[in-house]
């Protein structure tokens, strides 16, 4: 192995740095070998300019930060890419000019630091003969084949700590507060800050809800003397006879995004003799230093995406499984987005507790 490529995509997370740190150390202290980071996603084969080398000077200092030295591109499908031609906007597969770009770098191994999309695009380049290497990034944790993803345990922090920060001002102003959080489809960051966070309501997008039920609960807690009440609640998370909220529709190139969920159960409350607020939490659960955990399971990936690639494990992904790096099939990985689980020990947790789901 003498050269490798890295390059980050999808929507930042934190501890994209401590894995292409760990995996340009390893590259050259164990192997002696050159590696080259491609800037903003796949686009970076194609842009003047877009692949830089990658030596020691370059991951000096950056385990701590967040984001990505690289750049990154949520809009970065090579099958699918938007450009103007005879001065009309139409979309075009460029994906075999990704692939010239990298036999043309002669690139060994490229590792791929992304979430769903970006890693099904590198499963879809290795059927183009990439030896493609994935690593499961997202804040969602909603990537199978391994048990967490970098950067998820960084947004339940912030999450946890938001929710400690409500609980004070709900407490003192006897309000509701709801939190509105990131996650798409899969709950995970929702359920797992409502737990650490103490709420007393979590709706998650696996448990459909009902709004009479989540009154039913802060009602029940005021009839006690708990004059607040801390909504803790994923931007996914739908009425049982509903849809999920969205901020913006999509297209061929836009994901729908998601968002406006926990105002709407901000304003049933409100309208239901109970006063409430609504936080939206956003990005500030992407940016920023990663957490410890984050650090070391960042660079256990980037190390060992190294690895693998020296012993030609290519269409992989690294992924953790029961506490130890190892890899599966980026096939398998990409298959079935992970979701709460029903019978997850979590979700029992949280009703032993007296958390409401919304759902009874
Ligand atoms: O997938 C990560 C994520 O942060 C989701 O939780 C969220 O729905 C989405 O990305 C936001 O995307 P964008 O940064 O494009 O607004």
């Amino acid at each position: 192995m003498q050269k490798i490529g890295i390059l980050t995509g999808g929507g930042d997370a934190p501890g994209l740095n401590a894995v292409i740190r760990a995996a340009v150390k390893t590259a050259i202290n164990v192997y002696d070998c050159e590696v080259f980071g491609i800037k903003d996603g796949y686009d970076g084969f194609l842009a003047e300019n877009g692949i830089i080398p990658l030596a020691m000077g370059e991951v000096r200092g950056i385990l701590p930060r967040g984001g990505t030295i690289l750049g990154t591109a949520n809009r970065g499908n090579p099958y699918a890419r938007k450009v103007i031609q005879d001065g009309k906007e139409v979309i075009i597969d460029v994906s075999d000019d990704i692939v010239k770009g990298i036999q043309k770098l002669k690139l060994d191994a490229l590792l791929v630091l992304g979430g769903d999309g970006t890693l099904r695009i590198a499963h879809e380049l290795a059927g183009k003969g990439v030896p493609v290497i994935g690593v499961p990034k997202t804040i969602d944790n909603d990537i199978g084949g391994t048990e967490i993803t970098f950067g998820f345990d960084t947004a339940l922090n912030i999450a946890t700590e938001a929710l400690d920060r409500l609980h004070s001002t709900a407490e003192s102003h006897h309000r509701a507060m709801v939190l509105e959080l990131m996650g798409r489809d899969a709950g995970f960051i929702a359920l797992q800050a409502g737990v650490s966070g103490g709420a007393d309501v979590i709706l998650i997008p696996e448990i459909p809800f009902k709004f009479e039920s989540v009154l039913s609960k802060i009602r029940r807690r005021a009839e006690r003397g708990s004059k607040f009440s801390i909504l803790a609640v994923s931007e996914g998370a739908r009425p049982i006879d509903g849809t999920q909220a969205f901020s913006r529709s999509g297209d061929e190139i836009y994901v729908p995004r998601l968002g406006g969920i926990g105002q709407t159960v901000g304003e049933y409350i409100n309208g239901h003799g109970f006063e409430s607020r609504v936080t939206v939490l956003g990005h500030l659960q992407r940016g920023g230093t990663p957490t410890a955990f984050d650090r070391s399971l960042s660079s256990r990936y980037g190390a060992a995406a190294v690895h693998l690639a020296a012993r030609g494990g290519f269409d992989r992904m690294v992924a953790l499984h029961c506490g130890r790096i190892t890899d599966v099939s980026l096939a398998e990985a990409t298959a079935t987005p992970k979701r709460v689980k029903l019978d997850d020990d979590a979700v029992a947790t949280a009703r032993g507790l007296g958390i409401s789901f919304g759902d009874e």
